[in-house]
Formats: structure tokens, sequence, C-alpha cells
């Protein structure tokens, strides 16, 4: 592999909890990924059913959720309103594995909310402002018209767009994929039961 290390097969046994398991996988990938090791797909549904689907960064992750930031009026924010269930999808070429999350969603308190907010860059927190995400937008001069005016608006600290939040996956599944030779990769999901007690099961590649 391009940074030498061996491409080691998943054993069912090495591992009761998905999430100790996610973390080592995360750890692994932030020593071998070009950038944002913690770049993933979040897959959301209208409840008509039509899927959407685009990349997001997993900010924090624990058993009772895998977090990510965004504004709330995006298509993105009214889908999972609408419908608060979502798939998340990790991979990470330099390592040849991929991680699958799906579960409901809950939006995060707005005390976590701004502790997140305060912490990003000025100009990130006035692109908040300035971007209404996923609305048509008429030009690139408008966008930096509007940005232009907020960085006026708020010459000192920023405070946090009211529709600017963060959602969390709870994990009800979770599957890890590591490649091996011929295409025979090994494949083990966790599921969830009522009790919280996760179960795991290999599944054919
Ligand atoms: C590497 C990468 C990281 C991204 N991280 C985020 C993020 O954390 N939050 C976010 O709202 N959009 C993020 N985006 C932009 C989204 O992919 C998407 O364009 C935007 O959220 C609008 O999606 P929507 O119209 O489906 O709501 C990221 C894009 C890339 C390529």
């Amino acid at each position: 592999m391009a940074d030498g290390s061996e491409r080691v097969g998943l054993q069912i046994n090495e591992v009761s909890d998905p999430l100790e398991l996610f973390s080592r996988w995360m750890e692994d990938a932030k020593l071998s990924e070009l950038n944002d090791p913690n770049a993933m797909s979040l897959a959301t549904a209208t409840p008509e059913g039509q899927p959407s689907v685009r990349i997001v960064l997993l900010k924090r992750y624990d058993a009772n959720g895998f977090a990510f930031y965004t504004n709330g009026e995006s298509r993105k924010g009214d889908e999972l309103r609408a419908n608060p269930r979502a798939a998340l999808c990790l991979h990470w070429k330099s390592r040849q594995r991929q991680v699958r999350i799906e579960g409901s969603i809950r939006e995060l308190p707005p005390e976590d909310v701004d502790l997140y907010f305060k912490r990003r860059h000025r100009m990130s927190q006035i692109g908040a402002w300035a971007s209404q995400q996923s609305r048509p937008l008429s030009s690139r001069e408008e966008l930096e018209a509007r940005t232009a005016e907020f960085e006026e608006k708020f010459p000192g600290e920023v405070p946090r767009p009211p529709y600017w939040t963060g959602f969390s996956v709870r994990p009800e599944r979770i599957e890890f994929w590591q490649e091996r030779d011929f295409r025979l990769h090994d494949r083990i999901v966790f599921t969830r039961d009522p009790e919280a007690e996760w179960t795991r099961q290999r599944l054919y590649p």
C-alpha cells in the first residue's frame, strides 16, 4: 500500500464495539488520507422517497451520534426535518476501507451549535450569514456583495445565524468493509437492538 502498511483482514471476533473499531479506523485514516479524513457522504430522502447525497465533515462521534454542522434551511436541512433518517458513508482510499452508517436524526442543541460556531474562522462565520445555502444565486458578485455587507454589519464578534445548525445521526447499523484480494472483501455489520446492544454479522462481499 502507498503508506507501506499491511492490508489487514477484519476478524469478526476482533471487536465487539463498533465505535471502538470506527475510532481505530478514523485514527488510521488521519495518518494516511491526503485531506479531509472526516469527509463523509450524507444521504437524506424526501418523505416521498427521493434520495439526495452530498459530502459533509464529521465533527464528532460516539455511540449516541455522528455529528455534522450545516445550514438548516438547505436542501439537506429540509429533508432531514421532513424525514429524520439518514445514511452516512466514509471511504478511505488510502486504507481501502469503507464504513456505512444508518440511523435516526436529531438536531443538536443550540448550546452545542453555538460552541462550535464560535470556534470557526471569522470569514467562515461571515460566510454562514452570506450564503443562503442551496437556494438560487443570480451571480458570484451577489455572493461577494453579501459577504462584504455582513463583514460591515458584524465588525466584532459574529453571532450564529439562527438557521445555522448541526445534526447527529444515531447509529442503528454500522458496516465495516475492508478490501481484500480478488474481491473477497471482508464485510462486518453491527446492528443495534432495542436494548442498545450490538450484534455483529459477517456478510458476503
Ligand atoms: C470535502 C467537503 C466537505 C464539506 N463539508 C460540509 C459541511 O460540513 N457542511 C455543509 O453544510 N456542507 C459541506 N460541504 C458542501 C456540501 O457537500 C453541499 O454542497 C452543501 O451542504 C449543500 O448541500 P444540500 O443542497 O444538499 O443541502 C462539503 C463539501 C465537500 C466537498
